[in-house]
């Protein structure tokens, strides 16, 4: 289990919300704010985006991914480890993926958590199950950040959604509803409310924390 609480730690959690082709995964990528080396990384990366600069292992290898977890976390170094989860396989990501992520915090050295299209594992938008819950409430003591993604916020629980505080909001799309744009707009922080959303090209995000909110592009990487 986690370790070594430091309450002092500051909620870094953070997600990246667009329509499919929005960038979510090139910020994720890009975003300087998870170094690329030396790190401790566990991914949950279902459509292999991070394939470039991970060693990932296909949902078949439970047994070699939670070996070389073990393994990297015994040797003191940084690492990228990540499982190639599939959509709907609550039961991998709740029972194996976050309760591997649960017995990796040590509250001294930070643990990146990125999961990507985190609504593929999500059985309901209302309270979390139970390691997701801990994690999502938790692990910012123990030194866990999460990142995650989703083009569907509307099916991502509420537990993970308030426990979140940065946010790079992208274009809904066209079929968003009244509601969710509603919500992308408060956690964007933009100044005219879900139209400025609409109008944003793919690749372009609203950037909000704690402080400030900003209109950011990226340039597309191939990373
Ligand atoms: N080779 C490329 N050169 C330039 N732009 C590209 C290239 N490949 C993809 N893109 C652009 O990058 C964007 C896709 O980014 P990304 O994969 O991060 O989207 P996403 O929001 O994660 O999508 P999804 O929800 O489907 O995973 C698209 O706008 C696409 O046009
Ligand atoms: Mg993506």
């Amino acid at each position: 289990m986690a370790i070594r609480e430091n309450p002092s730690l500051p909620n870094r959690h953070t997600a990246y919300i667009a329509k499919s082709g929005g960038g979510k995964s090139q910020a994720l990528k890009q975003n300087k704010a998870i170094p690329r080396t030396g790190a401790r990384v566990l991914l949950w990366d279902p459509n292999r985006d991070h394939k470039k600069h991970s060693t990932l292992f296909p949902s078949n290898d439970v047994a070699g991914f939670n070996k070389a977890v073990v393994k990297a976390m015994k040797s003191g170094k940084g690492f990228r480890l990540g499982y190639i989860g599939e959509n709907g396989d609550y039961d991998a990501f709740d029972n194996m993926f976050c309760r591997l992520v649960w017995e990796c915090l040590d509250g001294q050295i930070p643990l990146y958590i990125l999961i990507e299209e985190l609504a593929g594992v999500q059985k309901s938008p209302g309270v979390a199950p139970p390691v997701l819950q801990t994690i999502s409430n938790q692990s910012r003591k123990y030194g866990g950040i999460m990142h995650w993604t989703t083009q569907k916020p509307t099916e991502v629980s509420k537990t993970v959604i308030s426990a979140t505080e940065n946010f790079w909001i992208g274009n809904p799309g066209k079929f968003s509803t009244k509601a969710m744009e509603d919500y992308l707009a408060k956690a964007a922080e933009c100044p005219n409310g879900a139209a400025d959303l609409k109008a944003l090209k793919p690749l372009q995000f609203y950037r909000s924390d704690s402080e400030k909110s900003e209109l950011v592009t990226l340039k597309y990487k191939n990373i």
